[in-house]
């Protein structure tokens, strides 16, 4: 059985008393089959799994979803039943007391893209991991490979502030459709699920091929030009994977394809990696 623990006083008392290895997987909640992917990795590589269910308010901008965003603790609680050891879902009061929580900065990289898009979301992303490392002091935390962007922010963070933490990234887990599994896509409609099937249509060409940059660049401006009031895309570019800075012509190495669109109102995110040369 999984325990529930919903204050930061009781997750230190027990993380105190654990042995082993503990790992940790963070989560907004409304839990689906690519957030157990990620539990079942961590799994592998601890003896001791937790994992945090929270819907962080600091990484919602003002005109985002923080109020509708899908919320079930009680399914959520049955789905990591046997493969979660705790499943730590505070309330915003719990985690933020203060009206103006100190926030972390993480500068330039969470101003590019989802962060250009989404002014600010890094900076409470990177805050409330922080916040859960100091409170569950985990061996080892696994992300998703889903949020390139947040697993490069979470790698600087990391580093930056000496973290003894491993990150471990886990693949992207898509529908057999290929749609890439979200919370969000509890928002879109029979239609809008079909529509969706751009952004991972768009990756599949060109994920684990080899190609020159000028082919890649032009190959993504040309995606770009097919915005329609049924796709609207915000961006689809090729980026170094950890810095997020775009590629130009003369790039050669690893590079990830970053795609985010609109489809019925609702932003959705993919991304494969891809060799570039010749
Ligand atoms: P959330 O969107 O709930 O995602 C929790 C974790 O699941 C993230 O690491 C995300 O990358 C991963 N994930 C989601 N869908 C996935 C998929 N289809 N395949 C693989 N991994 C997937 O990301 C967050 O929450 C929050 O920003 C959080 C890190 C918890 C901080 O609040």
């Amino acid at each position: 059985m999984t325990r529930l623990i919903t204050t930061i006083a009781e997750m230190r008392d027990i993380r105190a008393s654990l042995t082993g290895r503990v790992g940790l997987v963070p989560t907004m909640g409304s839990l689906h089959d690519g957030h157990l992917t990620l539990m079942r990795r961590a799994r592998e590589q601890s003896d001791v799994l937790i994992v945090s269910d929270f819907v962080n308010p600091l990484q919602f901008g003002p005109n985002e979803d923080y109020d509708r965003y899908p919320r079930d603790l009680d399914g959520d609680l049955a789905k990591v039943d046997g493969l979660a050891d705790y499943l730590f879902a505070p309330s915003a009061e719990e985690m933020y007391p203060a009206e103006e929580p100190f926030q972390v900065d993480v500068g330039r990289i969470g101003t590019v893209f989802e962060g250009a898009m989404r002014p600010g979301h890094f900076n409470g992303v990177a805050t409330v991991v922080l916040k859960l490392f100091t409170i569950i002091r985990p061996d080892i935390a696994v992300f998703g490979q889903k949020d390139a962007q947040q697993l490069a922010v979470i790698r600087r963070l990391v580093r930056d502030f000496n973290v003894p933490v491993d990150i471990i990234p886990a693949p992207i887990s898509r529908e057999g459709s290929g749609l890439a599994r979200s919370s969000r896509n509890a928002y879109l409609d029979e239609d809008g699920r079909w529509h969706a099937l751009a952004l991972s249509g768009l990756l599949k060409d060109l994920s684990g091929r080899r190609m020159p940059a000028p082919e890649l660049l032009h190959a993504l401006e040309q995606a770009r030009a097919t915005s329609s009031t049924d796709v609207q895309w915000d961006y689809a570019e090729a980026v170094d994977p950890a810095t997020f800075e775009p590629i130009d012509s003369s790039f050669t190495g690893d590079a990830v394809v970053i795609v985010a669109a609109r489809v019925q109102g609702v932003r959705l995110l993919d991304n494969a990696e891809i060799t570039v040369g010749t």
